[in-house]
């Protein structure tokens, strides 16, 4: 029987654990361990800078610097980190946390593992810990408790584009801090489109030369007639050196996050064609799109073309090591081919049906090239219209029959679909009262409630759905406040979709945890959407 003193020190140990993404096991223990100047960090070599991360994250707030170890010294009450090869059956990324008044302990299969042991440790703290500066009032109290944790997906993402609106890199590494807060492990950069190009190319200069700024950029939603749009006259832009990505891609390891580029073609691609208009279908200088939306200007289908695609990811592979490299390959209106001698010619040359073929040729040779290269192709959903690249992985967005026309067909999907991962839609009814967004609607609960393996998948078809991603398409999101305000809190309603079990979620257990978790992110001076409704 449970009495009812049992009953309270239950709830008060729950209320004391709000960690987001809920772990897999949570079982409150009596007391609580408090970090001190003496807490002693003691890690093996492997990791070694997981204990440092780990004093760097406690050093600020608590003015402490703890001492990190190879060895207890005695009677020190110490936080443990050690790399435990016993716990294989956790995965790559899983991890046990055991804290307990005299010590905290954390093992793990793999060093990612240890991380995330880590970012929940930051969790149980009180939220003054994400302080840049000490607080002297502060108790460092971590509840006793033992958890057992791992996640539900490997692909648990969040994207950003940075073409749009360029986002500066400090940014950047703000979402990664973030993403890595929430246990997600991929940051999708979308880094060219129409309106900008936004990654240095040595062997291309004038791609950020000219292609990383326009003229000036369109004031709201375009009209369908054109002479009806209005410009705000301030010029845009701004890229990333090869310094400034090199610096992001070691931000982004250090926690455990790969960086996914993407380079868009054939479509989304006039940035490309106003530094070289040799790529375009058609003789004319076009300026960097001030406008948005779906633009006919897209690459022409030569070899040339495609060997200068192949050239610039050549550079984009030498400086992103991750395994997954994003073509775009959305949005590609085969106007221009249908009407260029050069597309014909290609068509009845290779053998093809249309045009949609054609585009399927030319996201061959780029899987072919990636693959050579012991790298993976990703694109958006159409390119699986003309038929799918050997070896491409598929991001299903315009809903989910992609993915699971691309899973069926035994390739590795993550799923975006609009309508439960789109994070530049609305998130309130009454958009009246919201900053002018690019449309849609989509509540926090609907994130929650999202189940990114499609019902129509058997066990052995959604094994190839990786996971899911929370996408920030930044046409009516115009600086980094923005960025977060349109992506927080959904993206914490995503991660525990990709992390929890299926079966532990409950919305209105995670609203109870999110109260106390909208404080840690309001310390990180995130501009999250409060809750409304
Ligand atoms: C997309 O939203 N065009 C992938």
């Amino acid at each position: 029987m449970i009495t009812l003193s049992t009953l309270l020190l239950v709830l008060a140990a729950d209320s004391a654990i709000s960690v987001i993404p809920r772990p897999v096991h949570v079982t409150p223990g009596p007391g609580a361990f408090v970090v001190t100047g003496t807490t002693v960090i003691v890690t093996d070599r492997a990791t070694r800078p997981l204990g440092e991360l780990l004093g760097d994250y406690l050093f600020p707030a608590t003015g402490l610097r703890l001492a990190v170890r190879a060895a207890a010294p005695a009677g020190a009450r110490v936080i443990t980190l050690r790399l435990d090869p016993a716990l294989t059956g956790l995965g790559a990324e899983g991890y046990r946390l055991d804290v307990t008044p005299g010590r905290i302990t954390i093992r793990a299969p793999q060093p990612a593992g240890a991380f995330y042991a880590v970012q929940t440790l930051r969790q149980l703290l009180p939220a003054a810990i994400f302080r840049q500066a000490r607080v002297p009032t502060a108790v460092w109290t971590i509840p006793a408790v033992s958890i057992e944790d791992f996640p539900r997906f490997r692909w648990r993402g969040i994207h950003l584009d940075v073409a749009r609106h360029f986002m500066p890199k400090e940014f950047v590494k703000k979402l990664v801090d973030l993403a890595a807060l929430h246990k997600l492990n991929r940051v999708h950069l979308h880094l060219t489109d129409d309106q900008g190009w936004r990654i240095e190319i040595r062997q291309y200069p004038r791609l950020t030369q000219v292609g990383a700024w326009r003229r000036q950029t369109i004031i709201g939603h375009s009209d369908r007639d054109s002479t009806k749009w209005r410009f705000d006259g301030q010029p845009h832009g701004g890229f990333y050196t090869q310094d400034d990505i090199a610096e992001l891609v070691a931000y982004a390891q250090a926690r455990f996050v790969t960086l996914v580029p993407e380079i868009e073609m054939p479509g989304h691609s006039q940035a490309a064609i106003a530094s070289y208009p040799e790529l375009g279908n058609k003789p004319d200088t076009l300026p960097v799109w001030t406008a948005w939306g779906v633009d006919e200007n897209i690459l022409n289908p030569s070899d040339a073309t495609i060997r200068f695609e192949q050239n610039v990811l050549t550079e984009v592979m030498a400086l992103f090591p991750g395994r997954w490299i994003h073509i775009g390959g959305d949005e590609a209106p085969k106007t221009q081919w249908k009407a260029s001698p050069l597309a014909q010619a290609r068509i009845r040359e290779l053998g093809l049906k249309d045009e949609d073929e054609l585009q399927s040729y030319f996201t061959r040779r780029m899987d072919e090239f990636l693959t050579a290269h012991g790298r993976s192709l990703v694109g958006w959903d159409e390119i699986l219209e003309g038929g799918l690249a050997p070896n491409a992985v598929v991001m299903s967005w315009r809903g989910i029959d992609g993915g699971i026309a691309a899973a069926r067909a035994g390739h590795d999907v993550v799923m975006t679909p609009g309508s439960h991962t789109y994070f530049d839609y609305y998130q309130s009814a009454d958009t009246t009262t919201e900053p002018l967004a690019i449309g849609g609607f989509l509540p926090l609960d609907t994130v929650y409630a999202y189940e990114p393996v499609p019902a129509a998948l058997t066990p052995d078809e959604a094994r190839h759905v990786l996971g899911a991603q929370g996408q920030l398409w930044t046409e009516y999101i115009p600086d980094p406040k923005r960025a977060e305000y349109m992506a927080f809190p959904r993206a914490c309603a995503l991660a525990e979709v990709l992390w929890t079990p299926r079966e532990a979620k409950s919305y209105p257990d995670f609203l109870a945890r999110l109260a106390t978790h909208l404080a840690r992110l309001a310390v990180l001076d995130v501009n999250y959407h409060p809750l409304k409704n």
